[in-house]
This record gives C-alpha cells, sequence and structure tokens, in this order.
C-alpha cells in the first residue's frame, strides 16, 4: 500500500540556523520558507537526490509543534511521510485494521497542495506517520 518515502519532517527551533546547516555545511537545495497557516507551521523543503527533508517551525500561537519542541529543545525528527496511491483507500485499510488516524480520519491539504493524513505514533512503532495522495 505504501510508496516511495516523501519526506522526513524535521522540527527545529531556529530555522534560519537550520537552513544555514543544510545549505551551507551539507551543501543540499534548500527551498524558501512556506507559512502553512492551516496547520501552524513554516515549513522548508529540502530537496535530495532520493527524497526531500522537511524543517518544521512554528506558527501562530498554538502551533502542533510546540509541545514537541519543549520536549525536545534541540529538535527532533519529527514524523515520517510515505506516499500512496489513494489515501481513502489507505485510510479505510487502516482504520479496518485498528490503527488510529489523527484529527478525525478526514484528509487535510498538506504542504505540498495534496490530501495527507496523520496515523498514530503508538499505533507504529513511536513514529508519526504521514501519508500524501501522490
Ligand atoms: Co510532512
Amino acid at each position: 500500500m505504501i510508496g516511495r518515502l516523501n519526506h522526513v519532517a524535521i522540527a527545529v527551533t531556529d530555522l534560519e540556523s537550520a537552513i544555514a546547516l543544510y545549505r551551507d555545511t551539507l551543501g543540499a537545495t534548500v527551498g524558501a520558507p512556506q507559512d502553512e497557516p492551516d496547520h501552524g507551521v513554516t515549513v522548508v523543503f529540502i530537496t535530495l537526490p532520493n527524497t526531500k527533508i522537511e524543517l518544521l517551525h512554528p506558527l501562530g500561537g498554538n502551533s502542533p509543534i510546540s509541545g514537541f519542541l519543549e520536549k525536545n529543545p534541540s529538535g527532533g525528527i519529527h514524523h515520517i511521510c510515505y506516499e500512496v496511491d489513494d489515501i481513502i483507500a489507505a485510510r479505510d485499510h487502516l482504520v479496518a485494521s485498528g490503527a488510529r488516524v489523527l484529527g478525525g480520519g478526514e484528509p487535510k491539504i498538506g504542504a505540498h497542495k495534496k490530501p495527507v493524513l496523520f496515523l498514530h505514533p503508538k499505533d507504529f512503532n513511536g513514529t508519526l506517520i504521514e501519508l500524501e495522495q501522490v
């Protein structure tokens, strides 16, 4: 059901220094910051030959990543995103298998303007999983 690894998301407290780290120290291709008010984050995509890295920084007062950064003040891996062909079919299969889909189970439009869902980390080895329909 799942396809390619679309991205690994890393939550950061200092977006400018994280951009500089990936651009200058690691020599990667770093995109422009995009504000995603519906998701409470500013995102920066870093394009690698085989996948992407998504830097996440809190946007607004009650960002969903604020609690994560309080627990992980130096930042950390926040989620991984797998591609699926049909997000509704994937959701129905997962729910039937007993997995919990966050946020009521309806896909939202993600940072790539495509439908996304998040799966409960306790059902997936402690890893928050994003599914993106491609
Ligand atoms: Co993501």
